[in-house]
């Protein structure tokens, strides 16, 4: 079997990920920050461990800016619901993943925000231009990008674009970006960045966190209330990070696992990490495009993208290749909309959608080489 489809969720997980978790779940017997026993306080230290792997992750100092989640959807909810106020507008790419264009939309069809979606070349990349004059034009509150689309691999030039946020706030869906490209948040004004550990991270399914920058917790309402195991005499939230946005007990063997992968993603190094991922594209891209009935979506300069490449073949629906792929070749991608019905308008692929092959630190050369000739050999 080959498995392609690591844009959904990554496969295999590395040795230390299990590790990890299966030792939580032997050996920890506690909630964190609750009951003070030995075993609570054991829990306790693997939260702040795991928040500590994040900032070094990151090239931060401090470890108190990282809220876990249940995974992006969760980061990108807390932020869309819990700084947008009636009356405001908020900027969205034209390629942005339902988990950010469904909560804004739900804001808007209530009438409290309007939403303005920034123009994509067929590429994926953000129309700076377009950009600019939107910023100007309608003062955004919130401006919600995603860092890598999950369609096409693009990455969004963030060093260009952050610098164009005016007086908005910037949260960016880092689900397919973090753990295959650096992200220096020490270098770049982010002011919220949501991600998942279990695509690029390697982690189980059902965590992930979310970063704030220094200020913005002040003006961001939680999205869920409940007990932190602080404070627990006052009838009222914490103010205070991270309990004010950690509410309930938490995925204790998803943050093991969590942290666990960063370390993985560090000391392979991403360098290398983006470096593999690249060559497994370029390998993929070439070998397939000899075949004129095979349309290749996305950035043509490989530098620019990661290992996601979206493909179509001239006269076949991409469930059926898909399916053929999976049934007669071992091959498992994804086909479809893949959850982003705004990128597919843009690259005109509605309403059947692309085949979407994604291949990460963990696939190897012939495993690229035997997937393209599976999609040729459908294709021929
Ligand atoms: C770009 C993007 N944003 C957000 C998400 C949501 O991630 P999760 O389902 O882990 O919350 C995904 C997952 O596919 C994604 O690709």
């Amino acid at each position: 079997m080959i498995y392609a489809d690591q844009a959904a969720t990554s496969f295999p997980k590395p040795p230390e990920v299990v590790e990890a978790v299966c030792e939580v779940l032997r050996r920890v017997p506690g909630s964190p920050g609750r009951s003070g026993h030995r075993g609570a306080l054991a829990a306790s230290r693997v939260v702040f461990e795991a928040r500590e792997e994040l900032a070094q992750f990151f090239s931060l100092e401090d470890e108190s800016r990282f809220v876990f989640t249940s995974g992006a959807t969760e980061g990108l909810n807390l932020v869309i619901q819990g700084v947008l106020r009636p009356g405001d507008v908020a900027l969205a790419s034209a390629v942005e993943h339902n988990s950010v264009a469904r909560p804004l939309e739900a804001l808007c069809r209530q009438g409290r925000i309007r939403v303005h979606y920034v123009p994509c070349n067929r590429e994926g990349f953000l129309d700076l231009r377009a950009l600019k004059e939107m910023v100007k034009t309608f003062s955004p509150r919130l401006i919600c990008l995603s860092h890598v689309s999950n369609v096409l691999g693009t990455i969004q030039p963030l060093e260009e674009i952050v610098p164009l946020k005016g007086e908005a706030l910037i949260l960016i869906d880092a689900a397919q970006s973090v753990g295959h490209i650096d992200i220096d948040l020490s270098q770049l004004a982010i002011d919220f960045l949501a991600f998942s550990g279990h695509k690029g991270l390697f982690s189980p399914g059902g965590i992930g966190a979310l970063y704030l920058r220094p200020g913005v917790e002040e003006i961001l309402r939680p999205l869920k209330f409940g007990g932190t195991g602080s404070r627990s005499e006052s009838l009222e939230q914490p103010d205070f990070l991270p309990d004010r946005f950690e509410s309930g007990t938490p995925n204790l063997p998803g943050i093991a696992g969590l942290a666990a992968g960063a370390r993985v993603v560090r000391q392979i190094g991403l360098k290398n990490i983006s470096s593999h991922e690249r060559l497994l594209a370029e390998t993929f891209i070439e070998l397939i495009k000899k075949n004129p009935k095979i349309c290749i979506y996305g950035p043509k300069d490989r530098t620019k993208a990661t290992g996601i490449i979206s493909v179509n073949i001239e006269g076949l629906p991409p469930s059926e290749v898909a399916r053929r792929l999976d049934r007669e070749f071992g091959v498992m991608v994804r086909p479809g909309l893949h959850c982003a019905p705004l990128a597919h308008k843009t690259l005109d692929t509605l309403p059947q959608g692309t085949v979407r092959f994604s291949f990460n630190y963990f696939n190897r050369l012939s495993e690229v080489e035997r997937a393209a000739q599976a999609l040729l050999e459908i294709a021929s």
